[in-house]
């Protein structure tokens, strides 16, 4: 099994993140692409997809990343990825920007969802104590949600800018799941 390992960026910080997954999986997952140099064709070769994606347009309906996923979201419905495991996590700041925390996740779950893709690696909500709202928590993904009991992250949200100290043991946590998910 090969899992694809994709990521956009502005200033690197989901990069490193995936630095730490290709820690975790080894030679099950590929090396990190940038997607800003890359098309998404490569997709349906491989049997899983995770994926990065920060936010950096705080607030907007559509196009929250402000990363080459902005260019590349409306095309993901067209792939066949048919019951294909696919995870998310988000890059945000939980105290600076804690009303519209890892928003642009939701837009990645949505298009992949479009797509067929068997959708994986959702987290609980314990743990993040400071993030007000966000329109990735499950049941009511796309609207700015306060947080409840029971509800899910779409994906694994990570807070360098606001709890770096957190994020190795949070990545470490979340790529057991996966492997669990995807039957490693
Ligand atoms: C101008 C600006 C806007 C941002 N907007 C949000 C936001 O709406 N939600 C959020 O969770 N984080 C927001 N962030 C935090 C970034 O998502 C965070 O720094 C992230 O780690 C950047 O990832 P990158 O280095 O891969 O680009 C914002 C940061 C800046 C400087």
């Amino acid at each position: 099994m090969t899992i694809g390992l994709y990521f956009g960026t502005q200033t690197g910080k989901t990069e490193t993140v995936c630095g730490y997954i290709k820690d975790e999986f080894g030679d099950a997952v590929a090396d990190a692409i940038d997607v800003s140099k890359k098309d998404l064709a490569d997709f349906p070769n491989f049997d899983g997809l995770i994926c990065g994606i920060p936010t950096w347009n705080t607030g907007a309906e559509e196009l929250r990343s402000g990363t080459a996923w902005d260019e590349l979201l409306e095309d993901i419905p067209d792939l066949d990825l048919k019951g294909k495991p696919v995870a998310l996590f988000g890059l945000g700041d939980s105290v600076g920007y804690g009303e519209d925390f890892v928003d642009a996740m939701e837009e990645l779950h949505r298009h992949f969802e479009k797509a067929g893709a068997k959708m994986i690696g959702y987290v609980s909500l314990d743990g993040y104590e400071n993030f007000t709202s966000s329109r990735c928590l499950i049941p009511h993904l796309n609207e700015i949600t306060k947080p409840e009991e029971g509800m899910k992250f779409c994906g694994l949200p990570v807070d360098e800018d606001s709890e770096g100290e957190l994020t190795e043991e949070r990545v470490k946590n979340w790529c057991t799941q996966l492997k669990l998910e995807m039957g490693l």
